[in-house]
């Protein structure tokens, strides 16, 4: 049995390409397997944010994750701040990590807009904070932001993790980590697994309805351009039958003909059938009975997740369970490798 560690952050609703690329794939793995599954709400301060927002979509994210199928009797569905352990492993890890490396990362840099060079960053945005009373937004380049890549190192060895599922965007982060584990392991002595990253390859890019050469985002500015999985029929109609196509009225499976090739990958992802296939049933039929058909399709996938979701929050109480259990578990097993690494470390053990 492999321990599999994924988590996520509580921002925005989850996109269809989240659903597709990521969550189905990852509630693939529950069986048979060690899951737990985090919702890092440490990492979401790392950038400008609500208190109030985070609050609220920390609950809305759990309910949208079990809604997409994420079993909390199969999974260990936690908040990463109920854990003792993300933090404080956080730490001694950092003490062994160059900051250069923290500098040129590539999620660090297009955060910051940074060159990658090492910079003191700009404390500007607190000065005279006192005076003004009113709430400063935070530094772009602050320490908890260069810090992200080791505590996310930290989530993961704190679980003796085997098997990360991640996106493609998130393969240096988890370099880093198998760096850290690799560096602690030689330092002190043997402590951690190295982690595997798993980037699953079905549905990995869905791209967005009206530019598909961009992959769908949760924070695109067309409305048009992104399909939530909490999308009502009427919402999923209109972004599908307003979806960029070419002038072409051909049904193909191109990759040249990146509009309807995304199309039928949406169809064939939603229906566990091959796009190529699905283009030549609608061989000589036209756009719009194609996209209606998606249309149905579409509506038929996600509508039982909807239902599920505002089941779950209709039953918070179940939500917070579900997240006390979770965070059981996880500081269960966070506890052992935090008294080991403590050890290591020399640090005194205390009498308990
Ligand atoms: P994000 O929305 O960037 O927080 O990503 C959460 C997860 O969903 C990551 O594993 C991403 O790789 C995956 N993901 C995000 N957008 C897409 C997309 N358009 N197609 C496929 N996977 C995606
Ligand atoms: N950085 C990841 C993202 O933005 C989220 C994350 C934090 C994560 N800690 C993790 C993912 C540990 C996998 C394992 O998507």
């Amino acid at each position: 049995m492999k321990t599999v560690l994924t988590c996520a952050q509580p921002t925005g609703n989850l996109t269809l390409g989240n659903y597709l690329g990521a969550v189905r794939n990852w509630a693939a793995l529950l069986p048979g397997n060690e899951c737990y599954f985090g919702i890092v709400d440490q990492h979401a301060i790392t950038t400008d944010y609500s208190p109030a927002e985070l609050r609220q979509n920390c609950l809305r994210c759990v309910a949208q994750y079990i809604a997409c199928g994420l079993d909390p009797e199969s999974a260990h569905i936690f908040m990463q701040s109920h854990v003792t352990g993300h933090t404080e492993l956080a730490w001694a890890l950092s003490c062994l990590t160059p900051v250069g490396d923290l500098f040129r990362m590539t999620q660090f840099k297009e955060k910051t807009g940074s060159s990658g060079a090492v910079d003191s960053g700009d404390g500007a945005p607190w000065q005279n904070a006192s005076l003004s009373g009113k709430p400063q937004p935070k530094p772009l380049m602050n320490g908890g932001l260069l810090y992200y890549p080791v505590l996310m190192a930290a989530d993961i060895l704190l679980y003796n993790a085997d098997v990360v599922p991640v996106g493609e965007d998130q393969k240096q982060h988890l370099e880093l980590c198998r760096d850290l584990a690799q560096r602690f392991n030689h330092y002190y002595s043997d402590t951690f697994t190295i982690p595997d990253a798993y980037i699953p390859e079905t549905g990995a890019r869905i791209m967005s309805l009206q530019d598909p050469s961009r992959k769908m985002s949760k924070s695109d500015a067309n409305e048009r351009a992104t399909l939530f999985i909490l999308d009502t029929p009427e919402q999923i109609k209109k972004k599908i039958m307003s979806a960029v196509t070419d002038s072409d009225s051909a049904i193909t499976y191109e990759p040249a003909r990146h509009g309807i090739r995304n199309l039928l990958d949406i169809f064939g992802a939603l229906t566990n059938r091959a796009p190529k296939e699905i283009a030549a049933e609608f061989d000589g039929r036209g756009y719009a009975d194609f996209k209606n058909a998606l249309v149905d399709v579409a509506v038929e996938s996600l509508a039982p997740i909807r239902q599920k979701f505002d089941e779950l929050m209709e039953n918070k109480d179940f939500l917070q369970q579900v997240l006390q259990q979770g965070a059981a578990a996880a500081q269960k097993r966070a506890w052992k490798i935090l008294a080991k690494v403590h050890r290591k470390a020399g640090f005194l053990e205390p009498l308990r």
